[in-house]
Formats: structure tokens, sequence, C-alpha cells
């Protein structure tokens, strides 16, 4: 029997300030190693999240979609940033870019992976905590920016960081 521990979080975010926030929140609780694998249709808001990320650790070059460069590494943060975008990969082609390199620490230094359209990853990890972005559907002009972000992690460490998280959000909101 699988007896793999998950936790899940689940917030409605009305506009992209409050997305950002909750970025830079988890920046201050992510330690080396974390990977986030970040999913959502075009235009869900997964770079903006990203970007406040690194904002969060630091990192004071701008971070701009990896869609062509596929990987960027930012590492004039607190700890290094590992960006990857696979939306235009598919999982044989994904196999031959040895993302594990990433998190093996051995050939880079370790840091956070974040990871959009992990959906084309095509491998199972132990430990990760995946952030799901969706637009809330509405007729409202301002409803426009709402956003769900569903927050799922898997591990005791992704696990450890989505409970501090949430209690983040909680007490800030
Ligand atoms: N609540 C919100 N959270 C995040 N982004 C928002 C929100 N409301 C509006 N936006 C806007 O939506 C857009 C999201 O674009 P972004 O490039 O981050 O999406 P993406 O998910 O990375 O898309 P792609 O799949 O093309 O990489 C930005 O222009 C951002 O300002
Ligand atoms: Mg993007």
């Amino acid at each position: 029997m699988d007896i793999t521990k998950q936790k899940v979080f689940e917030i409605v975010v009305p506009n992209v300030a409050i997305t950002r926030s909750i970025a830079l929140t988890l920046a201050n609780l992510l330690e080396t190693g974390i990977i986030l694998l970040l999913e959502g249709n075009l235009g869900s808001g997964k770079t903006t999240f990203v970007q406040a990320l690194g904002e969060g650790l630091g990192i004071s070059t701008s971070i701009t979609s990896p869609t062509f460069t596929l990987i960027d590494e930012y590492t004039d943060g607190r700890i290094p940033l590992y960006h990857m975008d696979l939306y235009r990969l598919d999982p044989a082609q994904v196999k031959h870019l040895h993302l594990q390199e990433y998190w093996r620490g051995i050939d880079f230094p370790l840091g956070i992976v974040a990871i959009e359209w992990s959906e084309r990853l095509g491998m199972e990890l132990a430990d990760y905590l995946k952030i799901e972005l969706s637009l809330q559907k509405s007729d409202r002009e301002e409803d426009l920016d709402r956003r769900l972000i569903k927050f799922k992690a898997q591990g005791d460490r992704s696990i450890s960081i989505l409970t501090s998280l949430e209690r983040g959000i909680i007490l800030t909101s």
C-alpha cells in the first residue's frame, strides 16, 4: 500500500499583488534542494509567481520566462534558483536535459528548482511542492485577476514548508 504522505492547501487570490505576497512568504521558508512544480494554463501566473519568489530570495537580476532558454540559473540570491520551462518539450526530450543534476547537488550547488509545465517532466519525485494556478471563470471584469492557487506537498520536507506557508498566510490575512 502506498503510504506516501501528502498535504494540500488551497487559496483563492483576488489579484496579482496577493499572488506575489504569497510567493514572497514562500521564499523566506525555502531551503536548498526543494523542488517546486508549477502547473496551470498559459497566463495563469507561473512565471509571475517565480519572479516574486526570486525577489524574495534576494535575486537582483530580473527573472524572465525560460520558455526558449529552457533553463535559467540565478545565483546571486540567498539560495541559487534554477528556473525551467518544459512547455515546448515532451517527456522523451526532457530526459536528455538531465534535470536530476539540479537536485543531486554534485555538478551544481543545491538550490531551489522551479519547473513550469512540470506535467511534461515524465518522472516521479519523492519530495516536491506542486503549485497549481488556475483562472477563475466569471463574467465580472473585476474578477479577471482572480486565481485559485492549489498547493500540494509530497514528502516530509515539502510538507513542512507548506505547513509553515499556510500558517504564514493565515496570520497575515
Ligand atoms: N492573481 C494573479 N496571479 C498571477 N498573475 C496574475 C494574476 N492576475 C493577473 N495576473 C497576470 O497574469 C499574467 C500571468 O502571466 P505569466 O507569464 O506569469 O503566466 P504563466 O503561467 O507563466 O504563462 P506561460 O504558460 O505562458 O508560461 C501576468 O500578466 C500577471 O500580471
Ligand atoms: Mg511562464
